[in-house]
């Protein structure tokens, strides 16, 4: 079955005014120049609800700097293939117009979820995207929303969002993605030069370490971050911006042994879901990767949650 076009918000209100009441609508929400682990969400919904549907939109209010924006890579026919492919039945592709009409002055501002990591790196960035975010779940009023646990700030200070607005979607967050050589997968990959991309791995290799010292009963915090940050210098193509070992829920900083109390209590409901967090971003010529994983690796969700 072809993908949908829908180009404008009237389409999409006419397109989900023609399914059938009771559907479930799994929703992808997307930049473009998509890759296996955005087809990896979309089957996901496909297969969870009635249908699935991506939107692509490179939400200008979320970038900090007008040519990190100019230059973000599009490939629509690309995209509309992969997305088929992966069993979408409609794709949103709103110019900027649509979604930031003359006089937009409404923006949503999340709180200290959004202030350390990528949030103090890049000023403004998570208030651009809850704000996209949100106005998207308005216009396709999904059942589930995927996202890539990549992105785990980005997940944590959406599902605050939804949380605290009581806006009626349940965000599913799904495993990272990773090429065979243990990077991320990510639409910014494709700014790496090859001598780049053969350095790249030393990202997933540090927190690797940092997990692998975790295992053997390492517990200060501070170690950890040095043990990152000591894989990173391995790699003189590399330029670390932060390595992070934070508490899974609030994301601020771990100090000390306060790592100790990420191990999960079982006995205990209230931490059984317990966890630390660990991230990095990582410059590598053009490319600024992200990348992280919880200590210890979660059995079942990606991401915890605490309501
Ligand atoms: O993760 C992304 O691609 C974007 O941040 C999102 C969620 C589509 C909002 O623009």
């Amino acid at each position: 079955m072809s993908v949908t076009f829908l180009a404008n918000p009237a389409q999409l209100r006419d397109w989900r005014a023609a399914l059938p009441p009771a559907a479930t609508i799994g929703f992808v929400p997307t930049m473009g120049y998509l890759h296996t682990g955005h087809a990896s969400l979309v089957r996901r919904a496909a297969a969870e609800c009635d249908l699935a549907i991506a939107s692509i939109f490179v939400n200008p209010s979320q970038f900090d700097r007008a040519d990190d924006l100019a230059a973000y890579p599009r490939d629509l026919d690309r995209d509309r293939a992969l997305l088929e492919a992966a069993g979408c039945r409609a794709v949103f592709v709103p110019e900027a117009a649509d979604i930031y009409r003359p006089g937009h002055q409404t923006w949503v501002v999340p709180g200290d979820i959004a202030s350390p990591l990528e949030g103090a790196s890049r000023p403004g960035h998570f208030r651009g995207v809850a704000t996209v975010v949100l106005k998207l779940f308005n216009l396709v009023q999904p059942t589930r929303a995927y996202f890539g646990q990549k992105d785990a700030q980005q997940v944590a200070v959406i599902r605050t969002m939804v949380r605290d607005l009581d806006v009626p979607v349940e965000i599913v967050p799904c495993p990272t993605v990773r090429e065979p050589d243990g990077l991320a997968m990510s639409s910014r990959n494709s700014y790496l030069t090859p001598t780049e991309r053969a350095a790249a791995p030393v990202v997933y290799r540090a927190l690797e370490a940092a997990r692998t010292a975790f295992e053997a009963g390492e517990r200060e915090a501070e170690t950890l971050r040095a043990i990152m940050r000591d894989v990173v210098a391995t790699e003189p193509l590399a330029r670390l911006d932060y390595a992070s070992i934070a508490d899974a829920f609030t994301l601020a900083e771990l100090h000390g042994t306060e790592l100790q109390r990420a191990e999960p209590d079982r006995a205990e409901p209230d931490r059984a879901e317990s966890g630390a967090v660990a991230s990095i971003a990582v410059f590598l010529g053009h490319a600024r990767l992200i990348d992280n994983l919880l200590l210890p690796a979660p059995t079942a969700s990606a991401v915890p949650a605490r309501h």
